[in-house]
């Protein structure tokens, strides 16, 4: 048997830093739940003290997750620890995880703190947050840049206070795959106590490198792989989980360990994600791309159809393609809709909302024969988000035709009255988000628009995903619909209704006051 590799989910967490990707209380407990699902190990849900709304988000996953550890981000700050401590405490095993930046750097710029202070409070965090619970987890920030004799006696000291996982972050993904694994190979083999702490590794992708850096940890000694789904993540993100855990699985001859994921639900989980944040997956994106698995020459078809392995070195069955795609169509009733629901384990508390998500369900059967559980997804993002939005979309119609300018009359229901308005536009998109701002007027800049095809077919339901930013606050919103337009329209009021609600929280990496 092999070592198991801890696979450390930060989607929540990490992830959740990408611009635009945060999420509400109740996206994040579906995403954990699918998590839970995909069998990770650990679950960062979030940073408690970053606002009312991270700590309720943490404790309703902490309340709701049983079978992965669920984790709180704290910086190296009594508050902090308290207060992660106070949002997991319902957890059935949960997690501290502290962090302290241990470079030169963030020392002297960032913290302005000398190196012994640091050393002093970062033992000092672990034993506070060993007060609560033994499975402390801490991160010397931007160890990738760390100067190797501090960022040792840092860890033995961290190790000796209680850390029972010691995290190495490339915080600014600046190391290269031979280096990191050389670094992980030093840190163990020179700490004297380094035998009673997992190290783990946390890189981030500025250099593309993200997952072979993590990998090269890994053979030299990490057991803990800390990645996010579809490698979201701050700036270029962090390793990308199927990455990580299909390069292990499929490469077992070389790698001394394995994972307990369930690899089958990979690509679900990479829907619901790319549903919820708006952040849409590259068609080449490896393992869950709509490419990763589609052989387009006739060359490689060719040799696929006299043996698999030619050309494959995965089976797509393996990740999820093909095996979660069961069809629910027109003559489906409610019976079978909720079943669906429950495998792919949505749970919709209320009989309102079931009955708000079984009617989209029927109004969309009814344009398109055979609904997939992408469909399904889509269509329930869709029910969860329209049901707490102060504008919602009433009705939209829009007139496109050669040779003349595109027109949208647009009803919209703004804090329960309606209100009409027409708009031109250079397109039929165009116009509709005139019409929407001519109502609302809102003065944000959209800096990006997306439409992605849910499944395959003219068919199809669009998502579209919008991206807008409002004094330096950014948002993604997302919309789906058989009609692209609809689609953008409720992305765009997506987008709006999130930035008229969402509330200032701090950031984990930018403020850190002693
Ligand atoms: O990238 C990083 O260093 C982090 C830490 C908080 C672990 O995200
Ligand atoms: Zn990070």
């Amino acid at each position: 048997m092999t070592d198991k590799l801890i696979i450390f989910d930060t989607t929540l967490r990490d992830g959740e830093q990408s611009p635009g990707a945060s999420m509400t209380k109740e996206e994040k407990v579906r995403i954990a739940k699918a998590l839970e699902k995909l069998r990770v190990d650990v679950i960062e849900a979030g940073f408690p003290i970053a606002s009312v709304g991270d700590f309720e988000a943490v404790q309703a996953v902490a309340n709701t997750v049983k079978g992965s550890v669920v984790c709180g981000l704290a910086r190296a700050l009594d508050k902090d620890i308290e207060r992660a401590a106070e949002a997991l405490k319902g957890a059935a095993q949960f997690r501290i995880h502290t962090f302290l930046a241990t470079s030169p750097i963030h020392m002297e710029k960032k913290l302005q703190m000398a190196p012994d202070q640091v050393l002093a409070q970062a033992v000092h965090a672990v034993k506070k947050a060993r007060r609560y619970t033994d499975d402390v987890e801490f991160s010397p920030e931007d160890a990738g840049r760390s100067e190797i004799d501090f960022l040792c006696r840092v860890i033995e000291a961290v190790i000796d206070a209680g850390a029972r996982t010691v995290n190495i972050p490339d915080t600014v993904g600046y190391k290269l795959p031979d280096r990191f694994g050389q670094l992980m190979a030093t840190l163990l083999e020179r700490i004297p106590n380094s035998d009673q702490a997992i190290f783990s590794v946390h890189c981030h992708n500025d250099l593309g490198l993200a997952v072979a850096n993590s990998l090269s940890a890994v053979m030299n000694g990490a057991r803990q792989v800390e990645c996010t789904i579809n490698g979201l993540g701050e700036r270029a993100g962090n390793a990308a989980l199927e990455e990580v855990v299909m390069a292990i699985r499929t490469r077992k001859d070389i790698f001394p360990c394995h994972t307990d994921v369930d690899t089958t639900q990979i690509l679900t989980c990479s829907r619901l994600v790319s549903n919820i944040t708006g952040f849409p997956v590259q068609p080449n994106k490896a393992i869950v791309g709509a490419n990763a698995f589609a052989h387009e020459s006739g060359i490689h078809q060719d040799g696929i159809l006299k043996h698999r392995q030619t050309y494959e070195i995965m089976k797509a069955e393996d990740v999820g393609w093909h095996a979660n795609r069961m069809v629910l169509g027109k003559h489906s009733g409610r019976n079978a809709f909720r079943d669906r629901l429950k495998s792919l384990n949505i749970e919709l508390n209320s009989e309102e909302l079931v009955n708000a998500a079984f009617g989209r369900f029927k109004e969309l059967a009814d344009k398109k024969h055979e609904i997939y559980d992408e469909d399904l997804q889509a269509l329930i993002t869709d029910t969860l988000t329209s049901e707490h939005e102060e504008v919602k979309l009433v009705s939209l119609k829009v007139c496109s035709e050669t040779g003349e300018t595109p027109h949208a009359q647009i009803t919209l229901n703004i804090n329960g009255v309606e209100q009409s308005v027409g708009a031109k536009g250079s397109g039929p998109v165009d116009a509709t988000f005139k019409a929407i701002e001519a109502l609302i007027n809102s003065q944000v800049t959209l800096l990006v628009y997306s439409v992605n095809n849910v499944t395959n077919g003219t068919d199809s339901q669009g998502e579209v995903g919008v991206r807008l930013e409002k004094e330096g606050r950014v948002v993604n919103g997302q919309g789906a619909d058989t009609d692209i337009v609809i689609a953008s329209a409720k992305a765009y009021l997506n987008a709006l209704n999130k930035l008229l609600t969402v509330t200032h929280r701090q950031h984990p990496q930018v403020v850190q006051q002693v």
